[in-house]
């Protein structure tokens, strides 16, 4: 078996899947897409022009319609993709909290969804990739040749995500950061299309306890065992 040409690396909010993506995507020279990034470019658009969130029939026609580019990063700030919007460097934009609170909202609109499958899935189907999300290895791209599901307890991502906001000299509080990610994984996993969950072929990493190197390391072995694994004999 030869290296898996896509790889779908889905789990909750702040579980190290980003992390773990933009590793992988470098060692093995692959493309790292995070398609969470689609979702939130709506969410920002959405929110600039006063929308509201929660129509559905609004977000639809926005995310059919709107102009968004994932690029290379044109600069070295800590950013692995760049994310155009109307022509718009949004990259850091759609991480603001205010993106934060309602994304989750905007995700769970199936139109929204349906609008964003297509370019997500042309862009995983070139191969080479490493996809990260919520759906890959269930909806967009099934027939990924490794899946991942990354996971932790909410504690677990809950501190990390406070460390992270500390180290950048923000001045935050653990039990926002908590509640925050509590409500998040409750949309995200009990929306009617495409929720949270692994496919019943992904391997699942519990990372309470590993840190970035030891989680990278565990999927790279698996990736090396995979490789190394005698041709299945023909029937
Ligand atoms: O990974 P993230 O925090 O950037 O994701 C933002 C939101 O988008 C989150 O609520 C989950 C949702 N999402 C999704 O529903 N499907 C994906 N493939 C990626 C993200």
């Amino acid at each position: 078996m030869s290296k898996p040409r896509t790889i779908a690396i889905d789990g909750p909010a702040a579980s190290g899947k980003s992390t773990l993506a933009r590793r992988l995507a470098r060692a093995l020279h692959y493309l790292y897409f995070d398609t969470g990034v689609l979702y939130r470019a709506v969410t920002w658009a959405a929110l600039q022009r006063g929308l509201s969130p929660a129509d559905e029939d609004a977000m639809t026609r926005l995310a059919e319609t709107l102009d968004i580019q994932v690029r290379p990063p044109s600069q070295d700030d800590g950013r692995s993709n760049d994310v155009w919007v109307d022509g718009r460097d949004v990259t850091w934009a759609v991480r603001a909290p205010e993106v934060d609170a309602w994304v989750s909202v905007v995700a769970a609109h199936p139109g929204v969804r349906r609008a964003l499958v297509d370019v997500q899935r042309r862009i995983g189907r070139q191969g080479r990739v490493v996809m990260v999300g919520r759906d890959i290895g269930t909806v967009i791209l099934p027939d990924a040749d490794l899946k991942i599901y990354l996971d932790a307890s909410t504690e677990e991502r809950a501190r990390r995500r406070y460390h992270e906001a500390r180290q950048r000299g923000e001045a935050v509080d653990y039990a926002s950061i908590l509640a925050a990610l509590q409500e998040r994984d409750r949309l995200d996993a009990s929306r009617a299309v495409a929720p949270l969950r692994p496919a019943a072929d992904a391997v699942v990493i519990h990372s309470d306890g590993l840190d970035a190197d030891a989680v990278f390391r565990r999927v790279m072995d698996l990736i090396r065992r995979r490789n190394s694994a005698p041709a299945e004999p023909v029937p």
